[in-house]
């Protein structure tokens, strides 16, 4: 099997590929631009241990269309797991100009890539070959108190990010109705766990209190997130792709629905634990300006892709928070080296609109 992520130098993306690492018989091409939250190192202490000959990676924006149409080609793919696209509401909201450019036009060109390799295959082949779109559920908007997301959810996306997922899905699904190519969507909750970059909820509030600094809750931190372990979202991801319909999409959560508040509690909490200091952490936190049009609440049903190709998640939130907080408690190291290429410093984003 040759596989093909996009992404891979991502917080998921790198997780799906040393998972994927683990399958016999599969060689692997991650095309990545190296954006500010990219890192190798996640995948590099995973090929200490298996065949390296099966992965290669290829430094590439997908707005470079000319070259994605040769590199798709030449690699000859089975299945091509989309996951490159820039990811953080708060970005979005200073700079939407790359969400559109990456989210949009870059799925565009992949899946212009795909459609020009898919259609010089022989039958066998293409029955073999699969597009899975990687997506998020802020496609759906913002629930009240009731309610969850599922497949037959419209959408109504509210962030410059989530609408240019959005749209990523739309052209997708396009792709499919009008030119048949095999495609398969995933809409997933929030993620977290090791090696994400520290400016997504989880890992700054970790990071910040290490560091003896504010930790930052937007608005009254009664906003609700459905929160998922990376390591549950991959295992998904690769049973959608695999044994996944053709033209259906699958939700992806982890029944671990928490407000912010409490969750930046639970950080706290497990810090007292593992590397008490004079005060509680907690001490640290202060309530700050509300993001502009903060999504209120997300919540997914999975029932779907429980039912039909077998997914459960297996860590859940204190499980998998507990590891989390422990894995950056022992990375240090990466989280200074990862901030310092970056050149984001920690500061507080996404307020530009206001
Ligand atoms: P991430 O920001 O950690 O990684 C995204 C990767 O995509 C980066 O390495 C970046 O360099 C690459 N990329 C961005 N634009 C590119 C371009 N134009 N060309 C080539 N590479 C490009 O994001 P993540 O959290 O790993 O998310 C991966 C995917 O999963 C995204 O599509 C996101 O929308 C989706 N998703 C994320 C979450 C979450 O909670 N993180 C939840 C649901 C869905
Ligand atoms: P985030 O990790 O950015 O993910 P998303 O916006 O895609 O859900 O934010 C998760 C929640 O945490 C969201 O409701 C915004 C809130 N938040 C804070 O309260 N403080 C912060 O410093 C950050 C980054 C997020």
């Amino acid at each position: 099997m040759r596989v093909i992520v996009t992404g891979g130098c991502g917080f998921i993306g790198s997780h799906l590929i040393r998972k994927l690492l683990d399958i016999k018989k599969i060689k692997i091409l991650n095309i990545d631009k190296f954006g500010y939250a990219s890192d190798h190192s996640n995948i590099d202490e995973k090929l200490v241990t298996c065949n390296q000959s099966n992965y290669h990676f290829q430094k590439l924006d997908l707005s470079n269309k000319e070259e994605l149409i040769s590199v798709v080609e030449n690699f000859e793919p089975d299945l091509i797991m989309h996951l490159a696209a820039e990811s953080h509401v708060d970005r979005s909201i200073d700079n939407p100009s790359e969400f559109i450019s990456s989210n949009i036009i870059g799925t565009y060109n992949l899946l212009e890539a795909s459609r020009n390799y898919f259609r010089q295959l022989d039958q066998h082949k293409r029955s073999k070959f699969r597009f899975h779109h990687i997506s998020t559920d802020e496609v759906f908007g913002s629930l009240g108190e009731l309610g969850q997301f599922s497949e037959e959810t419209a959408y109504d996306p509210r962030s410059p990010y989530s609408a240019s997922k959005a749209s990523s899905d739309h052209l997708v699904r396009a792709w499919y109705h009008t030119y048949n190519l095999p495609i398969v969507v995933t809409n997933c909750s929030n993620n977290f766990g090791p090696w994400q970059f520290p400016e997504k909820l989880i890992p700054l509030v970790i990071t910040k209190a290490i560091n003896n600094e504010i930790i930052p809750i937007y608005g009254d931190g009664n906003n609700i997130r459905d929160w998922l372990y990376v390591e549950d979202h991959v295992d998904g991801l690769i049973l959608a792709a695999t044994k996944g319909t053709i033209g259906h999409s699958y939700c992806i959560g982890g029944y671990g629905e928490e407000t912010n508040k409490n969750i930046v509690h639970k950080i706290c909490n497990i810090l007292d634990k593992e590397r008490p200091a004079n005060k509680s952490y907690r001490s640290l936190i202060k309530f700050v300006k509300d993001r502009p049009g903060h999504d209120k609440r997300y919540s997914i049903n999975s029932k779907k892709i429980k039912e039909e190709l077998g997914w459960d998640a297996h860590y859940g939130l204190d499980k998998g928070l507990e590891e989390t907080v422990k894995w950056y408690l022992e990375h240090l190291d990466w989280v200074k080296k990862t901030l310092e290429k970056s050149n984001y410093e920690g500061e507080r984003i996404g307020l530009k609109s206001s």
